[in-house]
């Protein structure tokens, strides 16, 4: 922030009175690539530096100028008047109506409402109210930075990112050996989640944690001849989407995943473990792919003698 001595604005009217429209013209031209229009009562402080980027905001979605809804300082940051005119002369300066940051004195109701007046219509942000964010007093600004032209958030490549500043649990496990390919940026966190809220349990993006995978893993879907009841009821039954140790995703590694609701008739009711090993029985049940060497259609089998998912 610069602050323009009164002396210097005075000077300086004095030279556009000199000088005439063209001036000032050429003054407005100068600066309205990067103000918003109606900003001006603002701007006459807050211009443009090194240490005080927020006329940047003019090079966002916001300063698009030609859109009638574009907003303008008081928009977000309210009218401001006593931060303005300094009423009674207090030496220290008030704060605008609205701040954003944690210590601002604005609860996160006030924040966000400064942002709903605009947007609170539409697909996306029809289910905030109510949703986990919400209650948990998550604003907006706590994911979205509105003066920066490049939002993190809404990069594929950074988002994750804003949302491991928060959730440590799903940091950790997209760092492990299995996970889906966030960390190259060719998925985010809203491949699956609607961070806005949305009709669903946690926030993903459709109804059900099944209808979420299928967007992408359509061939699981079926229907199936020979369907596997735990398939059908939740992927997560078997997967965790944000990563494991083991291969897949796999909660579990089998033989053991499986031998969690299988001790079957038909095979040794034992549980396999390493004793399991070369050249005991049932070694083809530890190596390799485990219990999926020979039950390779476990998501489901259209084989009409797939019934045991061998085929
Ligand atoms: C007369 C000069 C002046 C005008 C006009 C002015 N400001 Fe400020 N503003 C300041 C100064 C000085 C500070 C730094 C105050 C401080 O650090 O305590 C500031 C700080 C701020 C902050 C940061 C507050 C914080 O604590 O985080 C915001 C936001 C802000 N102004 C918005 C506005 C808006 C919006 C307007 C127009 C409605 C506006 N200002 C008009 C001088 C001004
Ligand atoms: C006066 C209306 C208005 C207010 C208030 C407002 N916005 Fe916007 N916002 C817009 C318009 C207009 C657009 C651009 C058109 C669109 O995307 O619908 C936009 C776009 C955005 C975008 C998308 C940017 C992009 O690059 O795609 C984000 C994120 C956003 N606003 C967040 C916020 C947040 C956070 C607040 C509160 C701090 C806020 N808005 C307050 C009108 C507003
Ligand atoms: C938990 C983090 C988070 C919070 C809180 C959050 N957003 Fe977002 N927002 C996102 C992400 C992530 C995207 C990108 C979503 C996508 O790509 O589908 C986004 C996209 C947007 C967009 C552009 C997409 C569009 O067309 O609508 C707007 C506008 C927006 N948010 C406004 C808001 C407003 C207003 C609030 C507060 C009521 C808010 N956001 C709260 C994370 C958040
Ligand atoms: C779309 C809503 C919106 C508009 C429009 C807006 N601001 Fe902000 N402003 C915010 C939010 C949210 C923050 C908190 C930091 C961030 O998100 O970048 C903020 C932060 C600030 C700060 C504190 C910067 C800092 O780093 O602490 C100042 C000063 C400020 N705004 C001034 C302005 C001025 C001047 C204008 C008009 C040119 C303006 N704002 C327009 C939402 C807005
Ligand atoms: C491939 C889809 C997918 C991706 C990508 C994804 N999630 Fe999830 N997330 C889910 C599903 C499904 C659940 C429900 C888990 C359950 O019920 O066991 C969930 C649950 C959650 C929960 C609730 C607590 C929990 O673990 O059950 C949080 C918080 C969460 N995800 C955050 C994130 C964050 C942050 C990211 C990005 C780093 C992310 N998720 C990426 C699918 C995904
Ligand atoms: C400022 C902290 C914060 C940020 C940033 C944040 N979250 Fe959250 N999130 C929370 C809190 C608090 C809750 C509610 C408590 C809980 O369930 O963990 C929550 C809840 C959730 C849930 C719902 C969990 C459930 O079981 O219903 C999901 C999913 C989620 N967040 C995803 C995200 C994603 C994706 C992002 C980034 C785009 C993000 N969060 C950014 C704090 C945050
Ligand atoms: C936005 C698309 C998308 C969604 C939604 C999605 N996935 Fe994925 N999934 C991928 C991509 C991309 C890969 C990586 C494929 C590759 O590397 O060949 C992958 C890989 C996998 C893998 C194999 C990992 C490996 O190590 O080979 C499993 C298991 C998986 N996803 C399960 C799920 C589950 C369960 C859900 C629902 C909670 C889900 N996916 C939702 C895109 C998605
Ligand atoms: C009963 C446990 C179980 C359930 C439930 C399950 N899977 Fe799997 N999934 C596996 C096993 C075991 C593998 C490894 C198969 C192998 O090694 O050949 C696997 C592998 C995968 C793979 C990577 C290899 C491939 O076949 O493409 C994807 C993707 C996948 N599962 C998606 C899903 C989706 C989506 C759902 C929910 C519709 C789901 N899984 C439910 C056990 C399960
Ligand atoms: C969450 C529990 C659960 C897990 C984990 C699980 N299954 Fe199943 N599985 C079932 C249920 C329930 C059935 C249906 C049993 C019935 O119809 O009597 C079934 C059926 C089967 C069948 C057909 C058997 C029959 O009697 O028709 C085979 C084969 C099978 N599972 C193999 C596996 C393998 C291999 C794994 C590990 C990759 C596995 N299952 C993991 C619950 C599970
Ligand atoms: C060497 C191949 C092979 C391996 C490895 C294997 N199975 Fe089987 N399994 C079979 C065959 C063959 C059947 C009978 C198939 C049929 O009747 O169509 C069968 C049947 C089953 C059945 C149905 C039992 C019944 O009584 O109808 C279940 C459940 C099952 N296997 C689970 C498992 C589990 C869990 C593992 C890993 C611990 C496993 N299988 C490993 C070959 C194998």
């Amino acid at each position: 922030m610069k602050f323009v001595p009164q002396g210097w604005i005075a000077a300086a009217q004095a030279v556009v009175l000199a000088f005439g429209i063209a001036a000032v013209a050429q003054a407005q031209t100068a600066s309205k690539d990067l103000v918003l229009t109606g900003d001006a009562k603002c701007t006459r402080c807050h211009d443009e530096g090194d240490d005080y980027p927020v006329l940047d905001i003019g090079r966002t979605r916001h300063g698009v100028t030609a859109d009638q809804r574009t907003p303008t300082c008081t928009s977000c940051h309210g009218d401001s008047a006593s931060h303005i005119t300094r009423p009674g002369g207090v030496s220290v300066r008030p704060k605008p109506d609205v701040t954003f940051s944690k210590h601002s004195g604005n609860s996160p109701e006030e924040r966000g409402a400064a942002c709903l007046t605009c947007h609170e219509q539409g697909e996306k942000h029809m289910s905030w109210q109510g949703s986990p964010h919400d209650r948990a007093r998550v604003d907006c600004a706590s994911c979205h930075t509105v003066h920066t032209p490049r939002d993190q958030v809404l990069v594929k490549q950074t988002q994750a990112g804003v949302c491991f500043t928060c959730h440590k649990e799903q940091r950790a496990a997209m760092f492990r050996f299995s996970s889906h390919p966030l960390r190259t940026g060719q998925m985010a966190c809203s491949s699956c989640h609607q961070p806005h809220g949305s009709v669903g349990d946690h926030n993903l993006i459709r109804t059900t944690i099944n209808d979420t995978c299928y967007t992408c893993h359509a061939e699981k879907r079926g229907p199936f001849l020979h369907e596997h009841p735990p398939v059908r009821e939740e992927c997560t039954n078997c997967h965790n989407p944000h990563g494991t140790n083991n291969p897949q995703m796999l909660t579990a590694r089998p033989p053991h995943l499986c031998q969690q609701c299988h001790v079957a008739p038909f095979h040794p009711s034992t549980l396999y473990s390493g004793s399991n090993l070369p050249p005991a029985v049932g070694a083809d049940k530890m190596l390799g792919q485990s219990c999926a060497n020979c039950h390779s259609q476990i998501h489901g089998s259209n084989h009409p003698s797939g019934q045991r998912f061998t085929r």
